[in-house]
């Protein structure tokens, strides 16, 4: 989604401001810009596409020591110059991330005022809202205080008022925004990694909150000032650049033994249990939702507490039945997610229990849930998940099991197997990281569809393994229940016709095996990843994956699938780490 940067300092801005969106290219954007002042006037420059179409209309070395800038990631209009951010109305120049839902209303009403628009954002309103009321005051604070009780829906705003040129002004409502600081040097950024070439050093800044940035910052909340707690990024710069590895979502997926190791030790240590509770909802969106149903199987097979999964979207507007000892989970890496974020907001409001599993510390899921636990993955940048999914996938894998032993389930002794085998995963990953893709890969990629099958728990890891090929690869892949296929899926199998059966749910191979043959018998090429003996004459391919257990076997199939993924898209020239279209953090409903 959309991406805020600001610097103000000694230090000539434009470098640092280019920079910093840089660091934020991870969240997904179709044009950017830049606002700056020289000679106290104001300097806006735009582009559509990628930051370097902006950067060769800039000269680095103007002497420049403040402005702002944007990615954007269009919903209002179509992705242009004239809709790309900063907007300018009036005396007010400002970036915004989130989506004003009343902008019709107030645009028609400022029409009424005399102010003319040029483009289609809902953006250009806000500046023409804060202009108009500027106007009256000549006082940004209360200016700002006044604005936030007139737009409704979500935004963080980074602005610039021609009357300050050495100001900056940032407020939040539902967007996430951190002020950064390194000495008397201030940065606004949506998100950390902007900073971090920077300083560790921020403030978060919270719902309502207003900044003013200059040599030093002060904040305010119903234009009152207010005191805040500098924080310390635990993190390094490393842990935001690519160490040598061509894309982020290889050096993630490198990762993911050391993150599976690091989430297992720290949910042992982990007190939260699941035990007092007869039913759970959980609920997330998009990768994170797929995690939700691996631990579906788990927790019931091992914890025996029943548990629905529900897309955020769409539970935000289903019908809520009250139940007993009912524990609501939301799942999120960004833990900024529009929807999930509602669905918690709509849990709370209900009285329910709520626990967050999050991978962003101190993001407004976290913030909001009444129980929070931390995934291991660390910084994720890719936009398509892979160690953060794993570490989901472990986090809710051991709270399943640590519920079965408080509930007498297993024993201590079955307890502590499970616990080593976590570990004998992690170097089994090692080795399912370095497997030869590329003849599957290579199969793959000049095909047109695909489709995933998978039973139960392989239904699960299935949909999960078709997403990240589509969101990287663009190639048009469905998941598909084994057993379904055959009323009515089956007719789109032809000669050639690529078909991943995920198959590591011992229970229930041989029922698969009769699927794969039911494809095969019609022309597709079925590639298994498996961790059984299987007929030669039940596919063309066969990735075999260890057979460790219930809790480690699922994200063991993990690995080929997020693999054959990075190597299908990399064959088909794609921007792997960015791909069109999507966002890291999706903070629109
Ligand atoms: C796919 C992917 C998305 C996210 C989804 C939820 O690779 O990354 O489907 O899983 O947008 O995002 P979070 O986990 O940040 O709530």
């Amino acid at each position: 989604m959309c991406g805020i940067v600001g610097y103000v300092g000694k230090r000539k801005a434009l470098p640092i401001l280019l920079n910093s969106l840089k660091a934020l290219e991870y969240r997904g954007y179709d044009s950017s810009g830049i606002a700056y002042i020289k000679d106290n006037k104001i300097n806006i420059i735009k582009k559509e596409g990628k930051i370097k179409n902006l950067e060769k209309f800039l000269n680095v070395d103007e002497d420049t020591f403040i402005g702002i800038g944007h990615t954007r990631w269009a919903t209002h209009g179509v992705p242009n110059e004239t809709n790309a951010h900063p907007h300018r109305v009036g005396k007010i120049t400002l970036v915004h991330n989130g989506i004003i839902e009343n902008y019709e209303e107030l645009r028609s009403k400022l029409k009424k005022d005399g102010y003319k628009f040029v483009s289609e954002t809902d953006t250009e309103v806000v500046s023409a809202q804060v202009d108009s009321i500027y106007k009256k005051n000549n006082d940004m604070i209360k200016t700002l205080d006044e604005v936030k009780d007139i737009l409704e829906g979500t935004y963080a705003l980074g602005i610039i008022c021609d009357d300050d040129p050495n100001n900056i002004y940032a407020i939040r409502k539902d967007s996430p925004l951190i002020i950064g600081k390194k000495d008397d040097e201030y940065f606004i950024a949506s998100d950390v990694p902007a900073i971090l070439t920077y300083t560790k050093d921020y403030y978060l800044l919270e719902k309502d909150e207003v900044a003013v940035l200059n040599n030093k910052v002060t904040f305010y909340l119903n234009n009152k000032e207010i005191e805040k707690e500098l924080k310390s990024f635990e993190g390094d710069a490393s842990s935001v650049s690519k160490c040598g590895y061509e894309h982020f979502m290889m050096k993630e997926m490198m990762e993911e033994p050391d993150v599976l190791h690091k989430t297992v030790e720290k949910m042992k240590q982990e007190k939260f249990s699941l035990k007092k509770y007869k039913s759970i909802d959980i609920i997330a969106c998009g990768s994170a939702y797929h995690t939700g149903l691996v631990g579906k199987y788990l927790i019931e097979n091992y914890a025996d507490i029943k548990v629905d999964v529900h897309i955020a979207s769409e539970y935000r507007y289903s019908k809520l039945f009250k139940k007993d000892k009912n524990l609501v989970i939301v799942i999120s890496q960004s833990g900024e997610t529009a929807d999930t974020l509602a669905a918690l907001k709509l849990a709370k409001d209900n009285n329910m229990d709520t626990l967050g599993i999050v991978n962003v510390k101190e993001s407004s899921i976290a913030r909001n849930a009444d129980f929070v636990i931390y995934t291991e993955a660390g910084p994720e940048i890719a936009v398509a998940t892979t160690k953060a999914y794993l570490s989901q996938v472990t986090t809710l894998s051991m709270l399943a099991l640590k519920t079965a032993l408080d509930k007498k389930l297993i024993t201590k002794n079955k307890y502590d197997e499970v616990i080593k085998e976590f570990n004998v995963g992690a170097l089994k990953i090692e080795k399912l990281l370095h497997y030869d893709y590329s003849k599957i890969a290579n199969y793959i990629k000049d095909k047109n569809d695909l489709f995933y099958l998978g039973r139960g728990l392989d239904y699960a890891l299935a949909m999960e393994g078709s997403l990240k090929l589509k969101e990287i690869s663009y190639l048009h892949s469905e998941a598909y229940a084994s057993g379904e296929l055959k009323h009515g899926t089956i007719s789109l199998i032809e000669e050639g016709t690529p078909v991943i059966s995920v198959m590591v749910d011992n229970n229930i191979i041989s029922k698969s095996i009769s699927n794969n043959k039911e494809v095969k018998s019609r022309g597709g090429y079925v590639i298994c990843i498996t961790n059984s003996e299987i007929p030669k004459d039940s596919y063309d391919e066969v990735i075999t994956v260890p057979n460790i257990n219930d809790f480690v076997n699922p994200i063991l199939a993990l690995i080929p699938m997020q693999m054959i993924s990075y190597y299908v898209a990399k064959a088909r020239g794609c921007d792997i780490d960015k791909p069109k279209n999507l966002a890291k953090s999706v903070t629109v409903e």
